[in-house]
């Protein structure tokens, strides 16, 4: 061998191993987890098990400045770089959209600092929202999210953030003043309406494209003295479903009051040609009997056969609301679950309903081909609207979150039969033809979304569905903060 090929091997050696030893070493003094390391195995796995991705790295930050150090080292490498919560997207994004990206583990950073006098608080966002739920509850207080308590508030307030207080209170990111973050060169900023405003909107619905962050500011509201659920199921064929659907459409449209939220929960019948169908919410009301939920449910129920059960939900806390529709609200106490699935969704509008019959096509569909599958499957119509519902009081400009004039958010959720991989491949065809037995019922042109918190990697024309004419601010903002793409995931915002 030549002195020159000897001396072209040696800086290839040293300069490829440099790199891994610079990244290493970028990230010494941070706890972090190498794919040798024990515990990573476990530490890289999707809450959604159709995807497995293997990080570079995922780095355990206590501190903002800590997360400023892991996204200058990961920027440094060429490494693209996420944040994950409580790792609930459905599509894995917190782990990033290939192998070898730089993860940002948030959950050391567990602070919630309640101030009584302003009613704000300020939650870092490695909590989840058991945590923060118990938390606020303790001091009277209460936010608007989701109801599983396995949820990070981290991912959950970025994208949206519904639950059953979200036509009374609006979406976990409607209370939000103010918002600390990492940009991707490193440097820290704080957020509000008045500096850095182009940064505020963007963070409130895109957030993972623009900035790790790293806590929230959001205004409170003070607990209802009384908190109740509701559960009422039928078996109904497809003819009768049918006619349910279109009726709570109606319903919803009619403006029911915003202390309440509820949905529809779809599952398989019994037999085939037919299915069930519940109607699940929460009622907040300053009030102690259950008499004005009752009338407030009337004009539904009136329209529909009588329950095969029906029951209220907790002892009339609004904590115990929480607990009954999530379970335990202590996340430490046990593992979080995984699932194998696939999922889709619809964002239909209050100006242009559901017609009869798509609903009718939705509920034959469901009642033969979805007694059929071999996948597990639920559907859901969740109640976001209605003239009076905070969510809709926003204008669709004011904040990244597009999606301001929904009536229905409606979810398509198929998982392998034993919630194990592999995923079934007609699981994918099922949920495609669940949403076209809608779509294709109405016209070419209908206007309709998708909501950003249930993400679907095979959705097409995401930019549009998701984000509507918000997309090109959306762009120019992000060629400014993040021009190298660091913060770049499947279907992050483009350059
Ligand atoms: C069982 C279950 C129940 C659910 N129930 C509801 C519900 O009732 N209502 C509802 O609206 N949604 C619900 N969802 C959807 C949920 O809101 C989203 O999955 C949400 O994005 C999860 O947030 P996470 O922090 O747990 O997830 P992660 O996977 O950690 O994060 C999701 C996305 O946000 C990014 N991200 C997370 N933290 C940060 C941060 N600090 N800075 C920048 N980017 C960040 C990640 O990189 C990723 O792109 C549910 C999901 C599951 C799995
Ligand atoms: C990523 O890593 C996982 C786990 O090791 C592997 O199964 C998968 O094939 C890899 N994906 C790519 C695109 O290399
Ligand atoms: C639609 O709603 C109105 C007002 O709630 C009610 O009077 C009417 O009967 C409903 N119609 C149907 C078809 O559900
Ligand atoms: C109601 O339930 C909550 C939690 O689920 C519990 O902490 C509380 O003690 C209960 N209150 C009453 C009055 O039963
Ligand atoms: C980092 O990026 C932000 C957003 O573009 C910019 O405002 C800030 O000045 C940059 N910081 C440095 C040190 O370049």
């Amino acid at each position: 061998m030549t002195l020159l090929a000897k001396f072209q091997l040696l800086v290839l050696a040293l300069t490829s191993g440099l790199a891994v030893a610079d990244f290493r070493s970028d990230l010494t003094g941070t706890n972090t987890l190498f794919p040798n390391s024990d515990g990573y195995a476990s530490a890289s796995q999707a809450y959604n098990r159709r995807f497995s991705r293997q990080p570079a790295a995922i780095a355990f930050p206590s501190t903002p400045q800590d997360v400023s150090a892991i996204v200058q080292a990961g920027a440094a490498n060429g490494m693209k770089v996420v944040a994950r919560g409580g790792g609930h997207s459905y599509i894995a994004n917190g782990l990033g959209g290939e192998n070898g990206t730089l993860v940002i583990d948030m959950s050391n950073m567990k602070a919630i600092n309640i101030d009584s006098s302003a009613n704000t608080v300020e939650i870092q966002t490695g909590n989840r929202l058991g945590d923060v739920a118990t938390a606020l509850n303790s001091a009277g207080r209460a936010l608007p999210h989701g109801t599983c308590p396995y949820v990070g508030i981290g991912g959950h307030s970025a994208f949206g953030g519904y639950g059953f207080t979200s036509r009374q209170w609006g979406l976990a990111l409607d209370p939000i003043y103010a918002i600390h973050a990492v940009f991707a060169n490193g440097s820290t900023v704080t957020a509000t309406d008045s500096t850095n405003s182009d940064l505020f909107w963007a963070l409130r619905g895109a957030a993972p494209s623009f900035a790790i962050t790293t806590s929230i500011e959001l205004h409170t509201f003070p607990v209802p003295s009384h908190a109740i659920g509701f559960s009422y199921s039928w078996e109904l064929d497809a003819t009768a479903a049918g006619q349910a659907f279109l009726a709570y459409q109606n319903y919803s449209l009619s403006g029911p009051p915003s202390v309440m939220g509820s949905e529809l929960n779809i599952g398989p019948g019994s037999s085939r040609g037919s299915i069930s169908v519940s109607l699940v919410g929460g009622w907040y009301a300053d009030e102690s009997s259950n008499d004005g939920l009752d009338a407030a449910l009337q004009p539904f129920l009136s329209q529909m056969p009588e329950p095969s059960s029906s029951e209220k939900l907790g002892n009339g806390t609004y904590i115990d609301s929480v607990v009954q529709f999530g379970g335990s609200l202590d996340t430490s106490a046990e593992p979080d679950t995984t699932d194998t699935f696939y999922a889709k969704s619809l964002m239909t509008t209050t100006g242009s309903p559901v017609s009869a019959d798509a609903f009718n096509a939705f509920a034959k569909f469901l009642s033969e081909d979805g007694f059929d599958s071999e996948t597990s499957w639920f559907m859901q119509i969740e109640q976001y609207g209605g003239p009076n519902s905070a969510i809709n009081s926003v204008p669709s400009a004011s904040t990244a979150f597009f999606r301001r004039d929904v009536l229905f958010t409606w979810q398509l959720y198929a998982s392998s039969s034993n919630s194990q991989p592999p995923y079934p491949e007609d699981g994918f065809t099922f949920i495609d033809n669940v949403v076209k037995s809608v779509t294709d019922n109405m016209p070419a042109d209908w206007d309709y979304g998708a909501y950003t918190n249930y993400p679907d990697d095979r959705l097409e024309n995401w930019q549009q569905r998701y984000y509507g004419s918000n997309y090109d601010r959306l762009q120019q903002i992000k060629r400014e903060v993040d021009p190298n793409n660091v913060f770049e995931f499947p279907q992050s915002i483009e350059l």
